[in-house]
């Protein structure tokens, strides 16, 4: 699957911002093909963000990425620096208090994305689930398996409330996720059982 940065219309510029990035795979491969946009991956977990960051600052002649940094924080606490400042948001493959608030519609990190989303800015979520594997986790999480039907009677009226628009929910197949250039799309396309869910948003206009 092309990711949404690849099949965006080539302004040839925009900020991107991808939050729990992880190793910051996406960020770095994303940032290094489109030179003029810039990329912010962030993460409540600081440890895995130290490589991607280190590699980041160095020269652009030694892999160098001027145009991407990578910075900690909780989606649920977003710096005011990032207020409306976003083109793109990502969250690709949510765990633990992300994929809660992802999933669930959360009142709170919908009104944090829609405080970093400049208006029209693209919002696209990539979660997957395995029913019988992560049944423990998602209990732990009061997260619903995600169905249809679910997706759209529980999970979306919450992100139009928040001031987002539907533009695309579909199961993706295995090949697209598989596809993905993501550390996680990577770890997980190994297992059988997963459903992997695509929503993509867009924020509307505020007045
Ligand atoms: C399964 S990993 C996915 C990483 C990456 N997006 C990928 O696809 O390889 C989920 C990430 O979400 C981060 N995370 C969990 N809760 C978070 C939160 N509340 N705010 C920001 N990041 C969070 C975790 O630290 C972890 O790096």
């Amino acid at each position: 699957m092309k990711s949404l940065t690849e099949s965006l219309p080539h302004t040839g510029e925009g900020i991107v911002i991808d939050i729990g990035t992880g190793d910051g795979r996406f960020v770095s491969a994303a940032a290094k093909e489109n030179p003029n946009k810039f990329f912010i991956g962030v993460d409540a977990n600081v440890k895995a963000l130290e490589k991607p960051s280190i590699r980041a600052t160095r020269k652009p002649t030694k892999g160098g990425l001027p145009n991407a940094m990578f910075v900690q924080a909780a989606v649920e606490d977003l710096p005011i620096e990032f207020d409306g400042i976003a083109d793109e948001i990502h969250i690709h493959f949510p765990w633990g208090s992300l994929l809660r608030a992802a999933a669930g519609g959360d009142a709170e990190l919908l009104s944090s994305l829609r405080r970093i989303a400049g208006d029209g800015c693209l919002l696209e979520i990539i979660i997957g689930m395995d029913p019988d594997r992560d049944r423990a986790e998602l209990e732990r999480l009061e997260v619903p398996v995600l169905t249809p039907v679910i997706i759209h009677t529980f999970v979306v009226p919450k992100y139009l409330a928040a001031g987002f628009e539907l533009l695309e929910a579909r199961q993706l197949r295995r090949e697209e996720w598989a596809a993905i250039r993501t550390t996680w799309a990577q770890k997980l396309r190994f297992g059988s059982g997963r459903t992997v869910h695509y929503l993509l948003f867009r924020a509307d206009a505020q007045d």
